[in-house]
């Protein structure tokens, strides 16, 4: 058959799913893989990125699966949309019946495959509502991270993401460049921070907003849950919460919201568990235990840590007043790769040590500027007794240990002792390495360097 009859009909059946024609990659993406080249070849050939074209690729095999009512793939595609040619196939828009040798005829499958519900309008352009977000003004690598993200929330259309990482080490700026890269992809894109703790009347009522509404902004909890629900499945919407964590009551082990913010649970859960094809991302210091239940048994809900930004932070380093860059790796490592740390010990170096990052490491570092201890001070302060209790500890020891050995010095049940250890890891304040089936805790230069000058000098 024809490549340009292929082309032609695979175009009609996307477009009988999703209104729109098959655009440029995609028609390169079927043309090439016809072709058998790899993704990585067509990313080279059309100067984008891998991750790009592979996310784009699986959209479209989505799309066709689930009109067609099989499971596409890029070694099947040729041969599907062949036959489905060949057998007179003909999407009919936002139906499922199709017709095989004019027989109108619905089949299982397809109804099986298709979403309960087709938006009800397609909006002409994505409409962005950054709300207070900060502006970017230099981004740094990432590739990996982002490729990720973007395969989840296009391809794999995981509806609640959580993004852990400690203060500091780039998720705001990270979900940010994320928007820049997948917006086209949304109708509507949002990003709200939950900085000053809106209860989820506040936050919902904020969103009705920004959607297109004839009558009032519903009251009840239960109506605005249900119109935003609604709201997600009539469009394709990525919503980012930032600063989930200021919804997590302090003093507590983490990840249990403060009184009166409960449900948010709920409004989460439905978000997993109800049929959409929108995506929320949560960004927060702890994981929500919630989502570390869900994503369990539900595949649409995901955790996504984020670490070290790796020597890509020397580009950081490079716009500052800095000296010796071949100790800058060094001076990375210590700080674990976190571009607020990096930049504020930076600061501290160009401010006292004339720039010269190997006089600075020359002193015992690390040594934790006043703002950094400040940025810690927030995190520690939501710690529980037995949770600092275990962290001076840890503090004291020089290498990994086990949590047999961790119980015969502090003095705390094992349940307790379980409990804060869990709740550390959910802080991303413990390390954790497994080895020959035991499991070593111990905590990063920084985080030791920080319990010891705050809690035993
Ligand atoms: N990939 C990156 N490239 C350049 N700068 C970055 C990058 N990631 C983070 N930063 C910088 O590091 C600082 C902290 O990042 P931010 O996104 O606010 O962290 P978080 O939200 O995790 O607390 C900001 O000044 C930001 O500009
Ligand atoms: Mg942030």
């Amino acid at each position: 058959m024809e490549l340009q009859e292929i082309l032609r009909f695979a175009d009609e059946v996307v477009f009988s799913k999703t209104g729109k024609h098959l655009d440029d990659l995609q028609q390169a993406i079927l043309r090439d893989t016809f072709q058998g080249k790899k993704y990585a070849k067509i990313a080279q050939d059309r100067n984008c990125s891998e991750g790009y074209v592979r996310s784009s690729a699986c959209e479209l095999w989505k799309i066709l699966s689930e009109v067609l009512g099989e499971n596409v793939t890029k070694t099947n595609v040729q041969s599907i949309l062949e036959r489905a040619k060949v057998y007179n196939f003909s999407p009919t828009i936002g139906s499922d019946n199709i017709t095989v040798n004019n027989v109108n005829i619905c089949p299982e499958k397809v109804r099986s495959h298709s979403p309960t519900q087709q938006p009800q309008q397609t909006p002409t352009e994505t409409h962005i509502d950054l709300g207070d977000a900060p502006e970017i003004f230099s981004f740094y690598d990432r590739t990996t991270e982002l490729a990720t993200l973007e395969n989840w929330i296009i391809c794999d259309r995981t509806r609640l993401i959580a993004l852990l990482g400690i203060s500091g080490i780039g998720k705001t700026t990270l979900s940010l460049q994320l928007i820049e890269q997948i917006k086209t992809n949304f109708d509507y894109i949002i990003y709200r921070s939950l900085r000053f703790s809106p209860t989820l009347n506040a936050t919902l009522t904020n969103l009705l907003q920004i959607f297109p509404h004839e009558a009032d902004i519903p009251q009840h909890i239960e109506t605005q849950i249900s119109q935003v629900l609604n709201y997600l499945r009539q469009h394709r919407c990525l919503i980012i919460f930032d600063d989930l964590q200021m919804l997590f009551a302090s003093g507590q082990l983490a990840g249990q919201y403060k009184t009166g913010y409960e449900d948010y649970q709920l409004f989460f859960k439905l978000i997993a568990e109800v049929n959409h094809h929108s995506c929320l991302l949560l960004n927060t210091w702890e994981k929500p235990r919630e989502i570390a239940k869900l994503e369990k048994s539900n595949n649409y809900v995901r955790t996504f840590v984020l670490g070290s930004l790796g020597l890509a932070a020397k580009e950081i380093l490079k716009e500052r007043n800095l000296s010796d860059e071949d100790t800058w790796e060094t001076l990375i490592d210590i700080y674990q790769g976190n571009p607020l740390w990096l930049e504020l010990t930076a600061s501290t170096i160009e401010d006292i040590f004339a720039g010269s990052v190997s006089d600075f490491l020359q002193c015992d570092a690390p040594i934790l500027d006043e703002s950094l201890q400040a940025q810690l001070d927030q995190q520690f302060q939501r710690l529980t007794q037995q949770e600092i209790l275990v962290m001076t500890q840890l503090a004291k020891e020089g290498k990994p240990v086990a949590l047999p050995d961790i119980l015969k010095i502090v003095e705390l049940s094992v349940s307790d002792l379980v409990n804060a250890m869990r709740s550390l890891g959910m802080r991303l304040l413990v390390e954790g390495k497994e080895e020959e089936k035991t499991t070593f805790f111990s905590l990063n230069t920084v985080i030791k360097e920080y319990v010891k000058s705050r809690y035993m000098r």
